[in-house]
């Protein structure tokens, strides 16, 4: 029987989030329906809101998410009744060209549920990142759902997106090594997470850059070992001061603006790897001189979702935060309930919080 649950749309570009039943049908041939304890709220939540991802409104928002797997369906190998998942954008397909590369993280085929969850009157809802989870139950596919040990849904749902997209950032896209220098632009959930990340892979020297000296206190807590505020000090030169006179091993860019993509740039070693994490509007340009990149050498890398692969990252940073060596409660600012998503946008925007986490 399908069941009507609680849940948060956005119903028309600009309008404010509401609190609607939505219809939650069984699972169907390789789905699972999922009960969300806990989910966070990401600024993708506000740019669907707000029309900066598409038109295919109402979106059921919410996609960084932990619960239980309530029923799934037929064929269904993944995952069974009573597991405890953090859920992922999209299922890969593990057949296609970027699958077979090793890169499922870029796959072209990737699955989402294809039943819909609906409004009571039938209006079919379009759900955030494949996934809509600031709701009681959600359909998803079963390849979304990644099964990873018990632990504080409100902690590990973060590892849905923000966390992993940083974390990832630094140690898959960077390749954070020991010892290493890392310079992260932008101190945000997902700066701090690739400050985290930083710290895991053994970097020694963790430069924290922001506009906002809080952030900077708290990513000295996620363990940059400077910090640099960017609107009193030339960073470029701040970096390659505490680095020796070099620049660091591996800058990540956490903000997507040009101006700071062009700081990140120039603030790297020989051979150093700059990471573009930070998600730019469409019509971003830069420039840069080839002869800097010919002369310094290094990467320019974008990180898609941390380029994570869900079975084999989302255990071992629960695992990393199980043994206190990932401070997941750190980004939980506040939680929260599902009728409190539009203030959480407000203190987003303020700047005031990490993560709002809804708590179901
Ligand atoms: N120089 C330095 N820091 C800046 C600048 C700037 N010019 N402009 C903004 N910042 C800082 C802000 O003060 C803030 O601390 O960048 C940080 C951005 O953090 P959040 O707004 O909290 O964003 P976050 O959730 O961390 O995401 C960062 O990654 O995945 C993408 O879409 C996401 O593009 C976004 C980015
Ligand atoms: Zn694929
Ligand atoms: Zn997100």
């Amino acid at each position: 029987m399908p069941s009507t649950v609680k849940g948060v749309i956005a119903r028309s570009k600009g309008a404010r989030v509401e609190l609607v039943d939505v219809v939650v049908p069984d699972p169907g041939p390789g789905e699972a329906v999922v009960a969300i304890q806990a989910c966070g709220v990401c600024h993708t939540d506000l740019h669907y809101r707000e029309g900066g991802i598409d038109d295919s409104y109402p979106f059921l928002l919410g996609h960084e998410a932990a619960g239980v797997v309530e029923a799934v369906g037929e064929g269904v190998t993944e995952v069974e009744p009573g597991d405890f998942v953090v859920l992922n954008w999209r299922a890969v397909c593990g057949e296609c060209r970027a699958c077979l590369k090793g890169q499922p993280w870029y796959c072209f085929d990737t699955a989402n549920a294809t039943q819909k969850m609906t409004l009571t009157d039938g209006t079919e809802l379009t759900p955030a990142l494949g996934i809509g989870a600031f709701v009681e139950k959600t359909l998803v596919a079963a390849g979304q759902c990644t099964k990873v040990d018990e632990a504080d849904p409100a902690a590990v749902g973060l590892l849905g997106c923000g966390v992993m997209a940083g974390f990832g950032a630094a140690v898959n896209t960077g390749a954070v090594q020991r010892g290493e220098s890392v310079a992260v632009f932008g101190c945000g959930g997902v700066g701090d997470a690739a400050i985290a990340g930083a710290v895991v892979a053994g970097a020694t020297t963790i430069i924290a850059v922001d506009v906002d000296p809080k952030k900077l206190e708290w990513a000295r807590e996620f363990g940059a070992t400077h910090t640099i505020d960017s609107s009193a000090e030339d960073a470029v030169e701040r970096i390659r001061e505490i680095t020796g006179g070099f620049g660091a091993d591996v800058v990540v860019e956490a903000i997507g603006r040009p101006e700071t993509y062009e700081q990140a740039f120039y603030a790297r070693d020989l051979a150093g790897r700059v990471v573009l994490v930070g998600v730019p509007t469409p019509d971003t340009e830069v420039t840069l001189p080839l002869a800097e990149i010919f002369g310094r050498g290094g990467a320019l890398k974008s990180s898609w979702y941390g380029d994570c692969l869900p079975s084999r990252d989302f255990p071992m940073l629960v695992s990393l935060y199980k043994q206190g060596r990932l401070d997941l409660d750190r980004f939980v600012s506040e939680r929260i309930g599902l009728g409190d998503v539009e203030s959480a946008f407000d203190k987003m925007r303020e700047g005031t919080v990490l993560r709002s986490v809804v708590e179901l």
